[in-house]
């Protein structure tokens, strides 16, 4: 995978670097969008909620995936397909890009991430959560009719399916408070690995489940940091929030 500034550093690290700055600069300057105070208040709201759960999705999704490679459930097919992966880097590039949000887009150094505006922000996290809205239901149903599936894997499926509706809602009344023009069906990518998330040879359907973790978890984390990055625009000077690259 071509290195990507929000995919390979940890959210966490840049967060604390966010953070560490926001006591030197404790000025609040002009925010990054048009709005009156009382609106600016209440996303303010809208985000505390909002950051809330995008942290704890990411957490759910590195924790699913560890499972998937520590219960004797799928762990010797998830470490022979990760063997097997690494045996050609050709291989290893091409199954990080065929995650089906690859398209979105996410800014990759930081000029892309000073020239992208607080709107296309939003709109690549209303993208990403769309795009994942119809793959994790197919996931839990899926997971669930497995034979062997155990509970901490599904558990965790649930939970993080019921969250990305949540966070959905919220960035959906985000947007309608920022820029209503920002359509609620906005456009975005379309998963169609369900044949081989359902397939019966198991090597094809554990690759699938291989790679949805993969690409889930990725996409977590870059939504969980985005989310934190706007708040960070919204409450603070922009400075203070691009320092951190
Ligand atoms: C902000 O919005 C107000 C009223 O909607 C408008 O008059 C003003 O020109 C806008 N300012 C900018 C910088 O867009
Ligand atoms: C944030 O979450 C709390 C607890 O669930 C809730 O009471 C509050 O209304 C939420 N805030 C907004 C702005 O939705």
């Amino acid at each position: 995978m071509p290195p990507s500034l929000i995919q390979s550093c940890s959210s966490g690290a840049l967060l604390m670097l966010l953070m560490a700055n926001l006591f030197l600069w404790e000025k609040v300057s002009s925010a990054p969008i048009n709005a009156s105070e009382t609106t600016l208040n209440d996303l303010k709201d809208l985000f505390d909620n909002a950051t809330v759960i995008s942290g704890k999705m990411a957490e759910l999704g590195f924790a699913m995936r560890k499972e998937f490679f520590s219960n004797s459930f799928s762990s010797d097919i998830f470490t022979n397909i990760i063997l097997d992966l690494h045996k050609s880097k050709e291989n290893i590039i091409k199954a990080f890009n065929s995650c089906h949000t690859v398209p979105i887009n996410f800014p990759e150094t930081t000029e892309d991430i000073r020239m992208t505006s607080f709107e296309e922000f939003l709109k690549m996290i209303l993208q990403t959560l769309l795009a994942w809205k119809d793959p994790l239901q197919h996931l839990v149903t899926e997971l669930s009719a497995l034979p062997g599936c155990p509970y901490s894997i599904l558990s965790k499926a649930k939970a993080i399916e019921a969250k990305n509706k949540d966070l959905l809602e919220y960035i959906k009344r985000i947007i309608s408070m920022v820029n209503p023009a920002i359509k609620e069906n906005e456009d975005y990518p379309i998963w169609s690995d369900l044949d081989s998330l359902q397939a019966a040879d198991k090597e094809i359907q554990f690759f699938a489940l291989y790679m949805f973790s993969f690409c889930l978890r990725s996409d977590l984390e870059s939504l969980d940091f985005l989310v934190n990055f706007l708040k960070c625009l919204l409450l603070y000077n922009d400075n203070v929030c691009y320092s951190g690259f």
